[in-house]
């Protein structure tokens, strides 16, 4: 089962997933991350600002999960220049060894082959930071995608579209297709850590947790991983049938073990 920890506020999900990565990075400078982009993740890149001042970031390295297809590299929303903004000049980190799938046109039918190798030469990824989408997508896996899928190329459902429409001027600017890392790509990865905030998530955390594993809700994916952290507000964890036991689990958790 996966850890489930529920807290007052996205702040605090942050301070708790930022002093992970914080402890893995002083342990192996070389830590591979998996970043997320999206609104979720922001209060775990913000509150790494503070704490990697005096830490050794230089050799860090990261692979985003997803991008849009077609999009201008130098697009303020393309998710290289979001994972640019918000993570590596904030922290200081090489970009050289931050990695995002490339969704440029020319090169996009061998553009997830080539990923999942980048990925496989850096030893894979150590912590897979994981939002999830009000269709239970994580990454850009939309319902329907194979646990056993790879990074490739897919067409987003028209709720992410008017999701991520908040991005973008018009709903039409949002492209049609991406290029995700896949439920399988996701699963390599050593120790998932999902997070959400708000209402509007209740309904995929639960069904991602504790609903029946599913591809028609790729979240819940994340129950055939050895080692999972779900992050959540009050809010988004609203429609967990068992929270109470996984309060009774956090407030007893052995000292020894980590997050
Ligand atoms: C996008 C991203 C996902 C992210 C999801 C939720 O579709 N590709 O990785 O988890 O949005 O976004 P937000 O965190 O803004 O709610």
């Amino acid at each position: 089962m996966a850890e489930i920890v529920i807290v007052p506020s996205p702040a605090d999900a942050g301070a708790l997933v930022a002093d992970e990565i914080v402890r893995l990075i002083a342990e192996r400078p070389d830590t591979v991350l998996g970043l997320a982009t999206g609104s979720t993740p922001l209060p775990v890149y913000e509150a790494l600002r503070s704490r990697v001042e005096g830490l050794d970031v230089s050799r860090v390295r990261g692979f985003a999960l997803d991008e849009y297809v077609g999009i201008d590299p130098n697009h303020p929303e393309s998710y290289r220049s979001v994972i640019t903004r918000e993570v590596v000049e904030p922290l200081g980190l090489n970009p050289d060894l931050i990695h995002t799938p490339n969704g440029a046109l020319e090169t996009i039918s061998h553009a997830g082959e080539d990923y999942e190798r980048a990925i496989a030469e850096a030893g894979g990824i150590d912590l897979q930071i994981l939002g999830i989408g009000t269709s239970g997508h994580i990454g850009f896996n939309e319902p329907g995608s194979s646990f056993a899928s790879r990074t490739r190329v897919k067409t987003l459902i028209e709720q992410t579209r008017k999701d991520n429409a908040r991005f973008f001027d018009r709903v039409e600017d949002v492209p049609m297709h991406c290029i995700t890392q896949g439920l399988g790509t996701i699963l390599g990865a050593k120790h998932l850590v999902l997070l959400a905030f708000g209402e509007g998530k209740a309904a995929a955390v639960a069904g991602a947790v504790e609903g029946p594993v599913t591809s028609s809700l790729p979240g819940s994916a994340i129950q055939l991983h050895p080692h999972v952290t779900v992050v959540v507000d009050e809010a988004a964890a609203s429609q967990l049938a068992h929270a109470d036991y996984y309060r009774y689990v956090a407030a007893n958790k052995p000292a020894w073990q980590g997050l």
